[in-house]
């Protein structure tokens, strides 16, 4: 028998739902609908005039949740699309304003376990890692294609790597004699560089650099949850799940800068911006899964949920 959870454990499902304070006639947006797992659940609290619209940039997890649909009264929209261009769905549907929009950043479980898609270093996997099998970047075109330069700058920027220069430099000096097509053969890069046994943080911070340049991640999330502040209703909520410092600190530095009313300069003696405060954040520290769901799913320990409201 099929279960559900075979795609992707949704994770801190019940707080982020809770987050969304959802309107049983409200519609809303699922921008990273994976296995649906959230989408699902919030499908099932709406009555027939809710919708639920699901967006996600591969393929795959639409074609899940179209093979495995909830029995629900409410309207359920899909379509594939990357979460900083929702704004083009919503207008396909003719929607203006939505009360709610989830984020559940990162990768489903089922990407992270397909060899063929590249994202786990623990086995020796061609160097892909789209999240979009259609776009044309990959982790090996990044690795072969970049300046020494770049790629310093890609794996300090995007994997906080100390010595980033020495690493690229690394990469650049192997990729000179011999092809770096594998996860494999980047470890053996890596080890010739630093000994072996290579460390387990250094292969996840250089495979979690690559990734975010290969999916331009952090500029996705900045352009999405700008658009949300436009989009949103008065009252709509915004529910955010990040795995890692880099995104959690866009979603945190984001809310916290709507928050405030004036942005005016500190030398201008009053404010003549005038501005009022936009959203305004229902937890102030990121919200953690709690010890039995970690027990039962350990892609949970990362996990760090924001809310915020919109007010104006
Ligand atoms: C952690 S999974 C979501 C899991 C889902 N909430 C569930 O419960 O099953 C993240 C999903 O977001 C998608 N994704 C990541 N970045 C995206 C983007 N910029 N645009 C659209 N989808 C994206 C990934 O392809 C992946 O399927």
């Amino acid at each position: 028998m099929i279960t559900r959870n075979e795609y992707h454990v949704p994770v801190l499902l019940e707080e982020s739902i809770e987050g969304l304070a959802i309107k049983p006639d409200g519609i809303y947006l699922d921008c990273t609908l994976g296995g649906g797992g959230h989408y699902r659940r919030l499908a099932e609290m709406l009555d027939k005039d809710g919708i639920v619209i699901g967006i996600d940039k591969d393929p795959e997890a639409l074609k899940w949740v179209c093979d495995h649909p909830p029995y629900v009264k409410s309207q359920m929209l899909l379509e594939q699309s990357k979460f900083s261009e929702f704004d083009k769905v919503l207008k396909k549907h003719s929607i203006k304003k939505i009360d709610g929009l989830i984020i559940d950043l990162g990768l489903s479980s089922r990407q992270v376990d397909n060899p063929r898609r590249g994202f786990s270093y623990k086995a020796d996997t061609p160097l892909d890692m789209r999240m979009d099998p259609q776009s044309n970047m990959t982790a090996e075109k990044i690795i072969t294609e970049s300046s020494e330069e770049e790629l310093s700058g890609i794996l300090k920027d995007y994997g906080e790597i100390r010595n980033p220069q020495r690493m690229a430099s690394a990469i650049a000096r192997f990729s000179g004699k011999e092809r770096i097509a594998t996860s494999g053969d980047l470890r053996k890069c890596i080890e010739n560089e630093y000994g072996t046994p290579v460390k387990y943080k250094v292969l996840s911070k250089l495979f979690q650099a690559l990734r975010i340049a290969v999916n331009n991640e952090l500029e996705e999330l900045r352009t999405c949850l700008h658009k949300a502040v436009e989009y949103l209703n008065k009252g709509g909520r915004l529910v955010v799940i990040a795995y890692h410092s880099l995104d959690d600190r866009i979603v945190k530095n984001f809310m916290r800068d709507y928050e405030r009313k004036c942005v005016c300069q500190p030398y201008e003696p009053i404010c003549k911006c005038n501005r009022p405060a936009v959203l305004k954040r229902i937890n102030r520290k990121a919200i953690r899964a709690s010890v039995n769901e970690i027990g039962r799913n350990q892609r949970a320990r990362s996990a760090l949920l924001r809310i915020c409201e919109k007010v104006v």
